[in-house]
């Protein structure tokens, strides 16, 4: 039977180039040196599309011919919140995005058995709670890190946060909006199901693996 979740709260980034890359990527012969460039790169495409309403203000800026009224990002403040390890590879796509944002970590990891998460390092800036946080991992698998991450900075007071990953599974996608009433999601591919292991089906096989080479 079909997994339901709430489609409002998901966006799929499916732009060509995400296709594109997205399928190298999955490929089990590509390499850790472009599995990682890939994974940075979707972060970045990923990260463009979870920023788009960011609000403006109004700035005045003089080009060489006159002086004129333009567009610059409103005192918004950010941060990147990877969950470690995979999240790792996708904070240096959205730095190129936005450079002067704050990172905060969160170390989690599955217990392969019954695949629950379970946390074992954090480090946040002192003012997370006056952030927009996107915190990032490509693998949406259970939802359970995600989960886990998102209601740990709820804890924290940070009220505006968005989920950027690379792969989902539908089951991740309604375990995390089911467990929190806000959060956004976006994800450059949904995919069909879990296997008996948790993992995405097709999916990419084990992100943090891949991007560190410890396979
Ligand atoms: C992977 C992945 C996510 C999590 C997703 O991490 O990077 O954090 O699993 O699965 P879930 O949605 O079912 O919680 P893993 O625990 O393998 O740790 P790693 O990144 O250190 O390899
Ligand atoms: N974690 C991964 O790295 N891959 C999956 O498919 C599921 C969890």
């Amino acid at each position: 039977m079909a997994v339901e979740y709430d489609a409002s709260r998901v966006t799929l980034v499916d732009h060509p180039l995400v296709q594109h890359k997205l399928s190298i990527l999955r490929n089990k012969d590509t390499g850790t040196n472009q599995f990682r460039k890939l994974v940075r790169e979707l972060a970045y495409f990923g990260g463009y599309e979870a920023m788009r309403d960011l609000p403006l203000e109004d700035v005045e800026v003089e080009t060489p011919i006159c002086a004129s009224t333009f567009k610059q990002l409103a005192g918004r403040k950010l941060a990147v919140v990877p969950i470690l390890r995979a999240g790792l590879g996708m904070v240096d796509g959205i730095l190129d995005l936005v450079p002067s944002a704050r990172v905060g970590h969160i170390g989690m990891e599955r217990d392969e058995v019954t695949h629950e998460p379970h946390e074992y390092y954090c480090k946040m800036p002192k003012d997370i709670d006056q952030r927009t946080c996107l915190v990032v991992d490509p693998m949406l698998a259970t939802g359970g890190s995600a989960e886990m991450a998102v209601g740990y900075l709820r804890g924290r007071g940070v009220k505006d946060i968005r989920m950027l990953c690379i792969v989902a599974a539908p089951e991740g996608l309604k375990a995390l909006t089911d467990r929190d009433p806000d959060v956004h999601i976006y994800t450059c591919a949904i995919d069909e199901c879990l296997n008996e292991d948790a993992y995405i089906v097709p999916g990419l096989g084990d992100a943090g693996d891949r991007i560190f080479g410890t396979l």
